[in-house]
């Protein structure tokens, strides 16, 4: 009984291997155009055929999301195939749900380029805001969307644009780095002083200024916690909760500070004049209760004293 079933799975095996090296040595697929729609353009560029399409993407600077180099044991790296491309592989089917299948979607390193492909790189800054508002992102599906229709894969983008003075700004910031290789936190860290925060149209330009993907710059923005994606004052005041601090009445600095500033929803007045932090020790607990405006320490504070500190900044 042993002895039949491992002969069948050596000739199986040999016929598997002769099947790959003939595709390899026989099979000419020629010349194939690759079309990508990314965000609101169009690139196209000619590969030979053969070969897997990320690999393809990667060559001319077109990364995409992966993470296992292209063992399909990510999921990461989804691409919509508009035309071309075959039928989906049992080796892409658990990354995808129902509805990115219906879709089209496809794991890159799984596509084969056998004819002319045309694709649609997912936004993802776009995908994750999506998933983060309706809260669809369930953990175990990796970064499925389990919204139900055709419009939960691939949602709509947000017009978000920069204003001119904005984008005349982030030019000189670019400018000054331009003969810096690499420069994308540096970039990120001028944006960041100069606008409080890292805008949706500011990293889209970063991204497209130094030809990397949007999810590369939207993953170092959100890795360092300098960095902010919302709005922030151009005054932070930072109040401290550390046990020395609170044990002298540090909550209740925290209360004035908020009562004074009128903030009830949120750290960030509307007029943008004020953000309010919390930090667990400032290094000055000898002098606790204790805050900081900009840097600047206030401590031995009283609520009292909350008001005059506030309106030496305008
Ligand atoms: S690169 Fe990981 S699944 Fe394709
Ligand atoms: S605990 Fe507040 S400064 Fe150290």
């Amino acid at each position: 009984m042993f002895v039949p079933v491992l002969l069948i799975n050596m000739i199986l095996l040999v016929i598997t291997v002769l099947l790959i090296i003939a595709d390899l040595l026989l099979v000419n697929y020629g010349e194939c155009k690759v079309t990508i729609h990314e965000e609101d353009e169009a690139k196209e560029f000619t590969v030979e055929g053969g070969g897997f399409l990320l690999s393809s993407l990667t060559e001319p600077a077109i990364a995409i999301n992966s993470s296992c180099a292209g063992k399909a044991s990510c999921g990461y790296c989804k691409v919509k195939l508009l035309s071309g491309g075959g039928q989906i592989l049992p080796t892409e089917d658990i990354f995808m749900s129902r509805e990115e299948k219906l879709s089209g979607m496809r794991l890159a390193c799984q596509v084969k380029i056998k004819e002319d492909l045309e694709i649609d790189i997912p936004d993802f800054l776009t995908t994750v805001r999506t998933i983060v508002k309706n809260k669809t992102y369930d953990p175990k599906l990796r970064w499925h969307l389990i919204k139900t229709g055709r419009e939960g894969v691939l949602p709509e983008k947000r017009v978000t644009r920069l204003g001119k003075d904005e984008e005349q700004k982030l030019y000189a910031i670019l400018d000054d780095f331009k003969e810096t290789p690499g420069a994308v936190v540096p970039v990120l860290q001028r944006i960041n002083e100069t606008f409080n925060y890292l805008s949706e149209p500011a990293l889209r330009f970063t991204a497209k200024s130094l030809h990397m993907p949007l999810s590369e710059v939207h993953r170092l923005a959100t890795f360092y916690n300098a960095f902010s994606l919302q709005p922030r004052g151009r005054h932070i005041a930072k109040v401290c909760l550390g046990t020395a601090c609170y044990v002298k009445g540090g909550e209740k600095i925290l209360h004035s500070v908020m009562s004074k500033l009128g903030l009830t929803d949120g750290n960030t007045t509307e007029d943008l004049r004020y953000t309010v932090e919390t930090v667990s020790c400032i290094g000055c607990c000898g002098q606790s209760p204790v805050m900081s405006v900009n840097g600047s320490i206030y401590g031995y504070l009283k609520p009292s004293m909350v008001d005059g500190i506030l309106k030496r900044y305008s």
